[in-house]
């Protein structure tokens, strides 16, 4: 097959995913996702996108360990150290002073994964405002298109390695031992609120403060990126706050 026929081969293959499972992947960078794709295929020894696309029309069961795949959940609380230090001494003090007392804090963070960002959030928020002010003012809304990892986010328990990054007196304070694990503290739980949102497809959160996403837009191809850019400028109050990782590619 001819690399101009594999690029078409390939093309259906993501119309299929769309029309079957309503899964737009055609905004994602061709590079990796074509590795990603044929990571996948490699698991069942195929090496032709025409045998794959076959194979996932009679093996509906095939398309979690693809998504899996190609969506990498890879996350840590406080993830960059040092940006995470700049929002919580410089950014953040700045945004806090410029609200009036008492008013809503509304944040979103999007691509959350397993949910160790919205949730070291609810912790530089509680530390910075205190439980109480916490509990009545802020909102973290955390999405993914991820319906697994969003699960995984909700039950906000993890295991001793996951809280490695993490300073042992924050463990203490905001987590609570259960067998082998730490759950977030239920109180300050209620603050997160987890949904699916595909950053491509779907209509933004609005009024935010602060709008974290980070490690997510670099999967995207320039022209998605700049229409997700220009949703979540659209999604911020004026004085808001976009705190992201900038994408290698710009
Ligand atoms: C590498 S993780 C980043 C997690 C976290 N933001 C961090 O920096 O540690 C990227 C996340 O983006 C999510 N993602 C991929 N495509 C998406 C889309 N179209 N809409 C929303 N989330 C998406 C993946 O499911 C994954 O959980």
């Amino acid at each position: 097959m001819t690399a101009d026929n594999d690029d078409q081969v390939f093309e259906e293959l993501l119309e299929y995913l769309r029309r079957s499972r309503g899964f737009d992947f055609t905004g994602y960078k061709r590079s990796s996702l074509i590795r990603r794709v044929r990571k996948q295929m490699q698991t069942h020894e195929m090496d032709s996108f025409a045998e794959y696309l076959d194979y996932l029309q009679v093996r509906p069961e095939e398309f979690l360990p693809l998504f899996n795949t190609i969506l990498i959940n890879v996350t840590s609380f406080f993830r960059d150290a040092g940006a995470w230090k700049y929002l919580r001494n410089q950014a953040l003090p700045r945004l806090l002073s410029g609200k009036l007392e008492h008013s809503p804090i509304r944040i979103w963070s999007a691509g959350c994964a397993s949910g160790e960002e919205a949730y070291t959030l609810a912790m530089i928020l509680a530390e910075s405002l205190g439980a109480e002010q916490f509990r009545q003012r802020v909102k973290i809304y955390a999405t993914d298109v991820d319906e697994d990892a969003l699960t995984d986010a909700r039950h906000a328990m993890y295991s001793t390695n996951a809280l490695q990054g993490l300073p042992i007196e924050l463990r203490d304070k905001y987590f609570e031992p259960l067998a082998d694990h730490w759950v977030f503290r239920a109180d300050l739980r209620r603050g997160v609120i987890f949904g699916r949102h595909d950053l491509v497809q779907d209509a933004p959160i609005s009024r935010l403060d602060l709008l974290v996403c980070r490690n997510t837009l670099m999967y995207f191809n320039s022209e998605t990126q700049t229409k997700i850019l220009d949703r979540f400028h659209f999604a911020l109050n004026d004085t808001g706050i976009l705190f992201w990782a900038k994408p290698k590619c710009c």
